[in-house]
């Protein structure tokens, strides 16, 4: 992948750079030798400039708003695909076929249930915990359920682990959910596709059957899809670094959820709509917008910006459209707070200070309002994120493993502590 070179001139000495040349989007240049031969390290806190791998997974392009899931747009995806089809697809490389897709949906189908044991795990968290913090805690101690499927050095147990994280991340989600209503847990049925199971998981009681809506199956469906991969973003990045110590695929997933959890990442769906409720109505947007755009005010729009999109997040735009899908078929004519969120983009990006820093709504801005239309409370939007994502968090975590070049991820740092000086006794300080 190198054909080019550049050189860098440290102090009089020419060192040259590879420069590797990717399929699509910026070139890389290869620093690996830096250290041993310039005796430099680089600095990039918060990596905006840094590719810390190479992958076949996902492509983003931040300036034309591109997103593509092993080469295919994901507006393609969103419109002909199925969330379990993105699986394989994220997982595998390709597109399945008609047997391929009937064999994987099988195999996640018959992995949907938990260990019953696990019931009695959630009893020791109080009923008012976040379910994000039931869902870190659940997932991590999966690898005490699941003890057959963590030798990350066994391609079997690879696989296995991958498929118990697809199909039981729903069923902890929704048992999260549950447990933080005071609710009987559901089990997973297995005549129901992968969406419709999961609603019917949050939303039927004992004492009446949910009917689930095909169209809102297929905007859960949706939801998910969108959200099931994204390049190395800030949960993906921990899920890899938590792998190359040879940690086992429960405890990575764990760690994804727990960085997610943040409100500048999967948090954000959360903290959006919370936003957009307390705004309230389309008339105290000017206020907010000036909050969001004061350097002494620490407020920022919830579901606007992104580290890469520099144009439309092409996640919210499908997902914009998905809200007024799914509240039309709730009739639900008048919903405020979608009013206020799309009055609030539309004034944003008339704004200077959001066009010149190019802040657009990202893949948080609008699903709140989705969620929030079906019945969730906006403590399960992050939840609802994790399970998406951890098809994606999955394949990013075997394609790392698989890596004949993998080693642990250990970056140095720029010190600016104390040069080295003696201990000063207690009588002398
Ligand atoms: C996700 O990485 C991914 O791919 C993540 C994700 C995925 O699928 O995995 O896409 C999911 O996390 C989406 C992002 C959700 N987060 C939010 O909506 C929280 C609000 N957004 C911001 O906190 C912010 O935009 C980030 C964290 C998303 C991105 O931050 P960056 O890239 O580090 O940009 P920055 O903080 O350096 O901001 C650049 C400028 C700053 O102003 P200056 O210091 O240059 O003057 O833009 C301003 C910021 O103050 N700014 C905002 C803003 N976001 C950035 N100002 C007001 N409101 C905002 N939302």
């Amino acid at each position: 992948m190198a054909d080019k070179t550049a050189t860098l001139n440290l102090g009089g000495k020419d060192i040259d750079l590879p420069i590797l040349t990717p399929t699509k989007g910026p070139d890389c240049l290869d620093i690996r030798k830096l250290y041993a031969q310039g005796d430099v390290f680089t600095f990039d806190p918060g990596f905006t400039s840094t590719a810390a791998c190479d992958s076949t997974i996902t492509y983003i392009d931040g300036d034309k708003g591109e997103l593509w899931y092993r080469g295919y747009p994901i507006e393609q995806l969103a419109a002909k695909s199925s969330y379990l089809e993105v699986c394989y697809l994220l997982l595998y490389g390709e597109l399945p076929d008609a047997a391929q897709m009937a064999d994987f949906d099988t195999r996640v189908t018959r992995h949907t249930m938990v260990h019953e044991q696990m019931h009695k795990f959630f009893s020791g968290f109080r009923r008012d915990a976040h379910p994000m913090a039931t869902m870190v805690g659940v997932v991590g101690a999966m690898s005490a359920f699941y003890p057959d499927s963590t030798d990350i050095n066994d391609p079997m147990q690879r696989e296995i682990a991958s498929i118990r994280l697809i199909a039981k991340l729903p069923t902890i989600a929704a048992m999260a959910y549950k447990y933080s209503v005071g609710q009987p847990f559901n089990y997973p049925d297995n005549e129901l596709d992968y969406a419709s199971n999961f609603l019917n998981m949050c939303f039927s009681v004992p004492a009446e059957k949910y009917k689930v809506d095909p169209a809102l199956a297929r905007a859960m469906d949706l939801i998910f899809t969108l959200h099931a991969d994204h390049e190395q973003n800030a949960s993906t990045s921990t899920v890899r670094l938590a792998g190359s110590s040879g940690a086992n695929p429960f405890a990575c997933i764990a760690a994804g959820i727990a960085c997610l959890w943040g409100p500048a990442h999967g948090g954000a769906n959360q903290a959006a709509l919370e936003m957009l409720q307390e705004i309230g109505s389309v008339d105290r947007i000017p206020e907010y917008i000036g909050k969001a755009k004061d350097k002494d005010d620490p407020f920022r729009l919830m579901g606007f910006g992104h580290r890469v999109y520099k144009n439309f997040d092409p996640r919210a735009k499908v997902m914009k459209e998905t809200a007024d899908e799914v509240l039309g078929i709730l009739g639900i004519e008048k919903n405020e707070t979608l009013k206020v969120a799309k009055e609030l983009e539309r004034i944003a990006l008339e704004d200077d200070y959001f066009v010149e820093k190019k802040l657009y709504p990202n893949v948080d801005f609008y699903s709140g309002i989705i969620l929030s239309a079906m019945g969730f409370p906006t403590s399960m939007f992050t939840p609802i994120f994790a399970l998406s994502r951890t098809v994606g968090w999955i394949s990013q975590w075997k394609e790392m493993i698989a890596d004949p070049q993998g080693k642990i991820g250990r970056p140095r740092q720029l010190y600016v502590g104390a040069d080295r000086r003696d201990y000063v006794e207690k009588s002398k300080r």
